[in-house]
């Protein structure tokens, strides 16, 4: 661990729309001592997404912005950035988060967005990608952590881990098995970035050392 000594935490908003074991990941991380950070807002589309149960269980606020409340698009993501920002969050997290971001949302937190995927992009983005590998044929898998712009799942690259696909694989194992990669990378990633130590040359994401 890094010498910690003078360094504030780095705020964290969440945006999620299921389940939240990626959120779960972060905020384990974070009272393990492994992240200096905090996530001070969760925000959900989906009013039932177990992720704002999770937020309340540590005592985080957890926000629902369902899209319907809001007359377009563009009004629920001013929704979304008065919520950040109203929290001063400093990095916006993407735990599935099943909605893509506009290019007003992305201009204000620039390069201060990240999200998570199931595949080593570019393979296989968009939805049900442990799916789309395993019928495709591949035998390596894995999860990419990457900066959000304005494509589906293209920005620069930050982190991936690469998973075996077994013949006996079913979606369900090869999800089980990308998901533990993914618990471990994006924790990893946000670190790099609270650390100040990700800089971007082109598409190219370079880690500086230690
Ligand atoms: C993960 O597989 C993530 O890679 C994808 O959506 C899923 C979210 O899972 N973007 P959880 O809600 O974090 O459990």
């Amino acid at each position: 661990m890094r010498e910690e000594r003078g360094r504030k935490p780095v705020r964290l908003g969440v945006l999620a729309s299921g389940r939240g074991s990626n959120l779960q990941a972060i905020i384990d991380a974070i009272e393990a001592g492994r992240l200096l950070a905090q996530v001070v807002v969760v925000i959900s589309d989906k009013p039932r997404a177990q992720a704002l149960e999770r937020a309340k269980r540590h005592g985080i606020p957890a926000v629902s912005l369902p899209v319907d409340h809001f007359s377009n698009r563009a009004d629920h993501e001013a929704a979304l950035v008065r919520s950040l920002q109203g929290h001063n969050v400093e990095l916006v997290l993407l735990a599935g988060y099943m909605r893509l971001l506009g290019r007003g949302f992305l201009h204000i937190f620039q390069q201060r967005v990240m999200n998570i995927h199931p595949s080593l992009l570019p393979a296989f983005p968009g939805l049900e990608a442990q799916r789309q590998a395993l019928e495709y044929g591949a035998k390596v898998a894995g999860c990419t952590v990457h900066f959000v712009d304005e494509g589906m799942d293209q920005g620069p690259i930050i982190l991936q881990a690469a998973v075996p696909v077994l013949d006996s694989d079913t979606v369900g194992s090869l999800s089980e098995r990308i998901l533990a990669e993914e618990h471990r990378i994006y924790p990893e990633a946000i670190r790099l970035w609270t650390e100040g130590r990700l800089r971007l040359e082109g598409r190219r994401v370079r880690s500086l050392p230690d």
